[in-house]
């Protein structure tokens, strides 16, 4: 029986005369060949990494055009992440050159041609991250190839800066930070320029990402720098009104950074930071502390995406007529807050006990600013299921939506609505993925309860259940199916339930009437087609809260 296997599969690999292939390719700056990979009969996907869409980038400098290259590069090879600092942060690894771009393209018997095109964008809280991202079980988490295969359709990841040289800003024109998200836009108007010679059409570009990414995909919607180039896009739990993803205060922190090096930080200071190395720069980030219950990390998230007057001219919620046109699809986690509310209130760990104490510390540090007022009308709203005698189950889980409201899923909801609003020829669809934690469960580390935490979609975006199957079950296989057809569906169409893929339900358009979301797991049905997510808590966070007058705020250190 083997042996009849290996003889039927030479013989067909030899029918088939060897799968299709780009071969060499030519781009603007020059002739760049890929690897091709077959994948069964008759298909295959040519791979390309590293290709440069932006010259070694300046510090705290906009990206400029590549000056190109002579001969034929070979991209068979990552280039490095952008410069950052360490997880444990006491070092730094990447490289200043980085602003380079990976492109997977499947291929049937024939070269393919006008495919749609995604573009990825990673997350990593704009300080951390990498497009091939962590390397997972000997492959990388985001390697574009069953994406591109299974929906055929062509993959690309970017680098972008972080951190320091990404995001430092002074708050005015000395300085005026955004540098990352240039990065992330020359690579879409490189990829615009470019694709048509690898088989992708320049007018069915579809941005997506997810955390940093998610935002960053929200971010370069609403700029008016994307005209024209950006047809739809995707965003994971992570959007412009995150608390995380803008910085409304970044003359502070480039005043943290300066100390730190030892520059002043009157109006020399932009001149003294520039004389610095890049490594130096990256290192004098302010530190991320562990957070506690009544400073919640996220907090500390500070070099991120600003108002600069020229990227984004305005405040996000005024920029949406700017993504009129553009098909937005739009979601959160479950259970996007556990990941962080774990590490702000340790008490929440498996067989240890909340007190509602750590519940009204953690409301209260997200309510600050509407004082007494604003926390006891939200304390009053997350408790209300709680009786007289609540469980440790029902304190847990009060503490973890209050994270994933506060942190994703009301700012992903006021997007959603905004967009839905303001839409031309857009649509607008809206997710919650309830798939529970693979790291929960007897014998696992987390409490039984906890669903999907932030990034557990990634797994399941980019296919692998497929790849690494033995990690998962048939369930996670049908999801990750599931999602690869939704997604690459939107990007062919516009419409997640229209494309080359079968979908297990049809997902309903958001409206600003119907307000339909789809719930997302291992077991979509009709019952997965839902309305009005958590709106009780979309009122008292995006209409409530924001009535009350503000307290002058005493910052305690
Ligand atoms: C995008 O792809 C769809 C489906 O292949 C095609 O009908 C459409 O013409 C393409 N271009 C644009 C601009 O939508
Ligand atoms: C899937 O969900 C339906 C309800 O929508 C339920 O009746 C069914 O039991 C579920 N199946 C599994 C395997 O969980």
């Amino acid at each position: 029986m083997e042996k009849l296997k290996v003889v039927c599969a030479v013989i067909l690999s030899l029918g088939s005369t060897s799968a299709a292939s780009l071969g060499v390719v030519q781009t603007e700056g020059g002739a760049v060949t890929g690897q091709n990979i077959p994948l069964g009969l008759s298909r295959s996907v040519d791979v390309f990494k590293g290709i440069p869409f932006a010259a070694k980038p300046g510090i705290f400098e906009k990206p400029k055009p590549h000056p190109g290259w002579e001969g034929t590069l070979k991209a068979t090879k990552y280039a490095k992440r952008c410069l950052q600092v360490s997880m444990l942060q006491i070092s730094s690894f990447g490289s200043e050159d980085c602003l380079y771009l990976n492109i997977w393209v499947p291929h049937g018997r024939q070269v393919s041609s006008d495919l749609p095109v995604m573009i990825w964008f990673y997350g990593g809280g704009f300080v951390f991250g990498g497009s091939m991202g962590p390397n997972f079980f000997n492959n990388y988490l985001y390697s574009g190839q069953e994406v591109a295969d299974k929906g055929n359709v062509i993959v690309v990841s970017v680098g972008y800066r972080v951190g320091v040289l990404g995001f430092l800003s002074a708050g005015d024109s000395s300085l005026p930070g955004n540098y990352g998200l240039w990065d992330q836009h020359a690579a879409i108007a490189w990829v615009h320029r470019n694709i048509r010679s690898f088989g992708g059409d320049p007018d069915n570009i579809t941005l997506f990402g997810e955390s940093a990414g998610g935002a960053s995909v929200s971010f370069q919607t609403l700029s008016p720098h994307n005209k024209g180039l950006v047809r739809r896009a995707i965003s994971q739990s992570g959007v412009a009104f995150c608390p995380w993803a803008l910085n409304k205060t970044p003359r502070k922190i480039a005043e943290q950074v300066a100390q730190k090096v030892g520059c002043p930080t009157d109006d020399r200071m932009v001149a003294c930071l520039k004389t610095f190395d890049a490594k130096t720069l990256t290192m004098a980030a302010p530190r991320l502390v562990q957070g506690s219950p009544d400073h919640p990390a996220v907090k500390n998230l500070l070099l991120s995406p600003v108002v600069d007057g020229d990227f984004l001219p305005d405040q996000p919620g005024n920029l949406f007529h700017n993504a009129a046109d553009i098909d937005y699809l739009v979601g959160v986690n479950d259970m996007d807050g556990h990941l962080f509310t774990l590490k702000d209130v340790p008490s929440l760990g498996k067989d240890k006990e909340t007190p509602v104490e750590d519940v009204k510390k953690l409301l209260a540090a997200y309510t600050r600013e509407k004082g007494q007022a604003g926390f006891d009308i939200a304390f009053s709203e997350y408790t209300s299921s709680w009786g007289s005698a609540p469980t440790q189950t029902a304190v847990k889980k009060t503490v973890v939506d209050i994270g994933t409201d506060y942190m994703f899923l009301i700012p992903t909801q006021t997007a959603i609505y905004l967009h839905a609003a303001n839409v031309r020829l857009g649509h607008t669809y809206s997710y919650l993925m309830s798939e529970p934690s693979l790291l929960a469960g007897p014998g696992r580390p987390y409490n039984d309860w906890v669903g999907a935490d932030h990034a557990d979609d990634l797994q399941y975006v980019f296919g692998k259940p497929f790849t690494t199957p033995k990690a998962y079950g048939d369930r996670h296989r049908d999801l990750s199916g599931h999602i690869i057809a939704y997604w690459t569906n939107f990007a062919r169409t516009g419409n997640p339930n229209k494309g080359n893929l079968k979908v297990p339900v049809i997902w309903p358009e958001f409206t600003s009437t119907g307000h339909h979301f789809l719930d997302i797991n291992g077991n979509i049905t009709d019952a997965s087609v839902n309305q009005e997510m958590r709106l009780r808590y979309v009122r008292l966070w995006a209409s409530t809260l924001p009535s009350l007058p503000s307290q002058s705020v005493t910052v305690a250190h």
